[in-house]
């Protein structure tokens, strides 16, 4: 079983989200509200955010999905996310989205990409899935030093212009950015 595949660090990794991550989740909030269309969350957890993205006024399908096979953090999220038409895909990875090819107008990547040896490994099918003018919204912590808040980080995101690279890299070219003091958040589209 990985870390995050069980319903008591589900809802751990959530109050951490809600209690330290106050500026942040505002910032997200604001980014995910100028979403539209189809939008998928990868690694939504027990649904918080993807409730959030489901409410913006443009979104018209809201799609969850998490490697997390855990049935009680699936039912969490789908009671809590009740008549909101969000559908929720568990035991499901990033890498592999049965997504069409340019299908999906928006992509949400919070607190995830940082789990990653090679970013391209995620960041190269969100590509193929994504639109020409689609969104990519990605958050991550911003560390001194790599697992300065949770030792199974891989990357380490130092400073925007870190995740600037490693989007840039992978064909991605950002066009919103916020840094704070714990978090970088950025809107990027597909680099032309
Ligand atoms: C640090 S938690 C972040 C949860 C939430 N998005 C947040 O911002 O607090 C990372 C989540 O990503 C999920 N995850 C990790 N690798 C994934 C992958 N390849 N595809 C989908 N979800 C993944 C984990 O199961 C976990 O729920």
């Amino acid at each position: 079983m990985g870390y995050y595949d069980s319903l008591y660090i589900a809802i751990k990794t959530e109050m951490t989200q809600r209690i330290n991550r106050c500026e942040e989740l505002r910032i997200l909030r604001g980014f995910v509200q100028g979403l539209s269309g189809i939008v998928i969350e990868i690694g939504c957890n027990a649904g918080y955010l993807t409730g959030e993205i489901a409410s913006a006024e443009n979104v018209t399908r809201t799609i969850g999905i998490d490697t997390n096979e855990s049935v009680a953090v699936a039912m969490l999220a789908k009671i809590r996310n009740l008549g909101k038409g969000i559908k929720f895909l568990y035991g499901v990875s990033g890498t592999r989205i049965t997504a069409d090819n340019e299908s999906v107008d928006g992509i949400v990547l919070s607190h995830v990409l940082e789990h990653f040896e090679d970013p391209a490994e995620i960041l190269a099918d969100l590509r193929r899935v994504l639109k020409g003018d689609g969104q990519l919204v990605v958050a991550v912590p911003k560390e001194k030093y790599l697992g300065e808040f949770t030792p199974d980080h891989k990357i380490l995101f130092g400073s925007l212009a870190d995740l600037e690279r490693v989007l840039d890299t992978n064909g991605f070219k950002v066009v919103e950015a916020r840094e704070i003091a714990r978090a970088i958040v950025v809107v990027a589209k597909i680099a032309t």
